[in-house]
């Protein structure tokens, strides 16, 4: 069990850095006039977000196989469990989100400034913080 544990925090931890900064490569296409630089940060978006959705769906597998595989979380008194469960769907939710914000900026129709894509790279920082709280503290 604690082999996958770690393998779950590996590739959270992989997930999260492509959340962290997918959003900053926004708040730079939002700021970029220049057309081969606007093109070179597309690239990199569009590898980024492939590589961040092929390294959440371990990350969600091997999460689901603690909680159906080894019962954890699972019964009463587990409020933290529902909890993190909820957190998980806007984290996948901002995921999708991010996907479609990247189509939106393929097709040059953002409209968004680059202080709402500052704002917006935080949201992440808050879920994973209130995810990793639930987990460890289990506060009720
Ligand atoms: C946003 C996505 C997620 C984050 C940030 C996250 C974070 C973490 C972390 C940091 C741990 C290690 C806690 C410890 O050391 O005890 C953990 C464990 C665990 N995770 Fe996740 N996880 C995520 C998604 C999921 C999903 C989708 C599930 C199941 C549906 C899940 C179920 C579990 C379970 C059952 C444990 C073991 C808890 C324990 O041993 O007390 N996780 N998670």
């Amino acid at each position: 069990m604690l082999w996958i544990k770690a393998l779950h925090i590996v590739f959270i931890v992989s997930w999260f850095a492509g959340l962290f900064y997918l959003p900053r490569i926004f708040v730079n296409l939002a700021q970029e006039a220049e057309a081969n630089t606007t093109e070179r940060l597309l690239l990199m978006a569009r590898k980024l977000y492939r590589f961040m959705t092929m390294l959440a769906v371990p990350a969600l597998g091997l999460g689901i196989w603690l909680w159906m595989g080894y019962g954890i979380g699972r019964g009463p008194g587990n409020g933290w469990m529902h909890a993190k469960l909820a957190i998980v769907l806007l984290v996948i939710g901002y995921h999708h989100a991010c996907g479609s914000i990247l189509k939106k900026f393929e097709a040059q129709r953002n409209t968004r400034s680059h202080i709402w894509y500052r704002y917006f790279n935080e949201v992440p920082v808050i879920l994973l913080l209130i995810a990793v709280i639930l987990v460890v503290v289990k506060p009720f």
